[in-house]
C-alpha cells in the first residue's frame, strides 16, 4: 500500500522551513516505519535509463566530487553516481574545493559514521561560502532517516539537495531542480523502487570491479538499520549479472566482487525461476576472469549447493566473509540472527571439510544490550575455535527505529570498550598465527599498485585477500606475481618476487 513518497522539489512557501513537519504539506518525509513494510508485488526491471536530452550538456566545463562513506555497496553506488554525472558532461575534481557539485554518499550503520558526516558537512559551509554556486548534496543511507533529514534542514541549510538510496537514477532531474531552486531539494523514497539496469558506471582502474547481484535486506537483525535504508531484497536477473561480469572480463578486469547485503538470499525473490546464489556462482565461475569474490554472506542462508559450488575452486577464491556477530546463542537470539552458536560452528566445519584451505573473516558486535561477561567469553571462545584470519569488530551502536534501540542496555561503556580491546587483542594474536603459516610459502598476488608508504614497493592481495608488499617492477601492476613470503606481520605480509605468472 505504500506509494513512492516523492517529494515536491521546489517549495514556494515564502518562509524558511525548519523541520520536515513544515515540508509535510508538500512531501512525505522518509519513514523507517514505511521502509519496514515488505510487499509481495513483483519487482520490475527497467532497461531504459537515459539522461534527459536537455541535461546531457548541463555539466560541460564543470566538475564533480563524490565523498563516499561506509561499505562497498556505497562505493559501488558512487561509481554509478560518477557515471551519471559524467554522462551529463561533468568531469571529476581532485578536491571538494575545486568542484561545482559535491555529493556526500553517506553511511548510517553506526552513530560514529553519522557523526563524521555531520562534521564534514559543517566544514562544507566554508567551501560553500567561497563558492556560492556550488551544489552540495547528501545521499546514501543517512538520507533515508527522517531524523537526519530534519537535522540537515535545521542545522545545515547550506545543503542544496538530499536524495536517497532508491532514486539515484533521478539524479539528473534532481540536480537541475537544485540548480534552479532557492530551497533545499529533497526527494527520498521510503519504499524501494524497481531495478534500473543500465545506469552508467565509472569504475576505478580495470583491475578489480564490483558487481551488484541484489539490493536490500529482509533479515531485520534487531540492531541493524540496513533493511530500512536499503529496502526489501531484490535480485538482479541472472542474465544481467552474467552479462556484466562477462563485460568486465572482456575489459581485462582480474577480479570481480559480487555484492549484496545478504548474497546467500540471492534469487529467493524470483517468482518464475528457481535459481539461487550457488547456481549463479556455478555460471559465473565459467567466465574467464581470474578471481571471483562475494560479500556479504549470512550464515542462515549458506546452503549445501553453495558449498558444493565453492568447492569447485578455480576462480572462486577460498575466502569467505561470514559475519557471526556473537558467539552466544542467547545474544544471537536477541539479535534475531536466526542461527545458534552450534549451527554456525557446524556450518564452518562443513565448509572447512569441503574447502580445506578456506580462510574466514567475520564481523563481531560487542556490548549488545544485556550481553553478560559469560556471553562475551563465548564470543572469544568461538573466535578461538573458528580461527578467523581477520575480523571487523564493533561496539554496539543503537540505531533509532530498530528493535534493539529500545532494549534495556545495562552494559556500561567502559565494559564495552574493555571487551572490544580484549577481542581485538585475541584477533591480532590469531591473525599473526594464521599469517605465520605462510612464512616461506609462495603465494599468488594480484598486484594492485604502489604501497601507500613507499612508492618503491608494490602492494597486492592473495586469493585469501591478504595484503602483500614486495619490491618489483611497476609493469607488474594489474598482473599476477608469485611472491615468497619472507616476513610476517599481523596485518601484512612481506615477500620477494619469484616469477611473473600469466593467468
Ligand atoms: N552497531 C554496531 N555494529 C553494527 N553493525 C551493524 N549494525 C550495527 C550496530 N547498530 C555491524 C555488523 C555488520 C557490520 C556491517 O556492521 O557487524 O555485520
Ligand atoms: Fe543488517 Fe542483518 Fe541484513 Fe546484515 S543481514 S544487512 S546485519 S539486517
Amino acid at each position: 500500500m505504500t506509494m513512492k513518497t516523492e517529494a515536491t522539489t521546489d517549495l514556494k512557501s515564502g518562509k524558511s522551513p525548519k523541520t520536515t513537519a513544515d515540508y509535510a504539506k508538500y512531501f512525505q518525509p522518509p519513514s523507517l516505519k514505511d521502509a519496514k513494510k515488505r510487499g509481495k508485488e513483483e519487482v520490475k526491471v527497467h532497461y531504459d535509463f537515459a539522461i534527459p536530452e536537455d541535461m546531457k550538456d548541463i555539466g560541460k566545463g564543470k566538475r564533480y566530487y563524490v565523498r563516499t562513506y561506509g561499505c562497498q555497496m556505497n562505493e559501488h553506488d558512487s561509481e554509478t553516481i560518477a557515471g551519471i554525472l559524467q554522462q551529463m558532461g561533468y568531469s571529476p575534481a581532485e578536491e571538494a574545493e575545486d568542484a561545482d557539485v559535491v555529493l556526500f554518499n553517506t553511511c548510517a550503520i553506526r552513530e560514529n559514521a553519522e557523526d563524521k558526516v555531520f562534521g564534514e558537512l559543517g566544514n562544507m559551509k566554508r567551501v560553500k561560502n567561497n563558492n556560492p554556486n556550488l551544489i552540495l548534496g547528501v545521499c546514501g543511507c543517512m538520507s533515508q532517516e527522517e531524523s537526519v533529514v530534519n537535522k540537515i534542514l535545521k542545522s545545515f541549510p547550506h545543503v542544496d539537495l538530499i536524495f536517497g538510496t532508491h532514486n539515484i537514477h533521478r539524479l539528473p532531474v534532481l540536480l537541475r531542480d537544485a540548480m534552479f531552486s532557492k530551497e533545499m531539494v529533497i526527494e527520498v523514497w521510503s519504499k524501494e523502487g524497481d531495478i534500473i539496469e543500465n545506469m552508467p558506471k565509472i569504475r576505478e582502474g580495470n583491475i578489480k570491479g564490483w558487481v551488484n547481484i541484489m539490493y536490500g535486506c529482509d533479515k531485520f537483525c534487531t540492531y541493524c538499520i540496513v533493511p530500512y535504508t536499503r529496502g526489501k531484497e531484490r535480485s538482479r536477473r541472472p542474465e544481467d549479472v552474467i552479462a556484466e561480469v562477462r563485460e568486465l572480463a572482456r575489459q581485462g578486469f582480474k577480479e570481480v566482487t559480487l555484492l549484496g547485503q545478504n548474497v546467500n538470499a540471492y534469487g529467493k525473490d524470483f517468482q518464475d525461476i528457481r535459481f539461487g546464489f550457488g547456481d549463479l556462482l556455478d555460471e559465473i565461475r565459467k567466465i574467464d576472469i581470474p578471481r571471483i569474490r562475494f560479500t556479504t554472506s549470512h550464515p542462515r542462508d549458506f546452503d549445501d549447493r553453495l558449498i558444493e559450488v565453492l568447492a569447485k575452486g578455480g576462480n572462486l577464491v577460498e575466502h569467505i566473509h561470514l559475519p557471526v556477530q556473537s558467539g552466544s546463542s542467547e545474544v544471537l537470539k536477541r539479535m534475531a540472527r536466526k542461527y545458534t552458536r552450534e549451527h554456525y560452528l557446524e556450518l564452518v566445519r562443513k565448509i572447512k571439510a569441503a574447502i580445506p584451505n578456506v580462510v574466514f573473516s567475520t564481523d563481531i558486535i560487542v556490548g549488545f544490550p544485556g550481553e553478560t561477561d559469560e556471553q562475551f567469553e563465548e564470543t572469544l571462545s568461538l573466535v578461538e575455535e573458528v580461527r578467523y584470519d581477520s575480523a571487523y569488530t564493533f561496539i554496539y551502536s543503537p540505531r533509532e527505529g530498530t528493535p534493539a534501540a529500545v532494549m534495556e542496555d545495562n552494559v556500561p561503556m567502559e565494559v564495552k570498550k574493555e571487551r572490544l580491546y580484549r577481542l581485538n587483542e585475541l584477533m591480532a594474536k590469531i591473525s599473526l598465527e594464521q599469517n605465520q603459516k605462510l612464512h616461506n610459502q609462495v603465494v599468488e598476488v594480484l598486484v594492485e599498485g604502489e604501497s601507500k608508504n613507499n612508492p618503491n614497493v608494490l602492494a597486492g592481495r592473495t586469493r585469501s585477500n591478504k595484503l602483500v608488499h614486495f619490491v618489483g617492477d611497476k609493469s607488474l601492476i594489474g598482473q599476477f606475481a608469485h611472491v615468497r613470503i619472507t616476513d610476517v606481520k599481523t596485518w601484512t605480509l612481506h615477500g620477494e618476487i619469484v616469477t611473473k605468472v600469466e593467468v
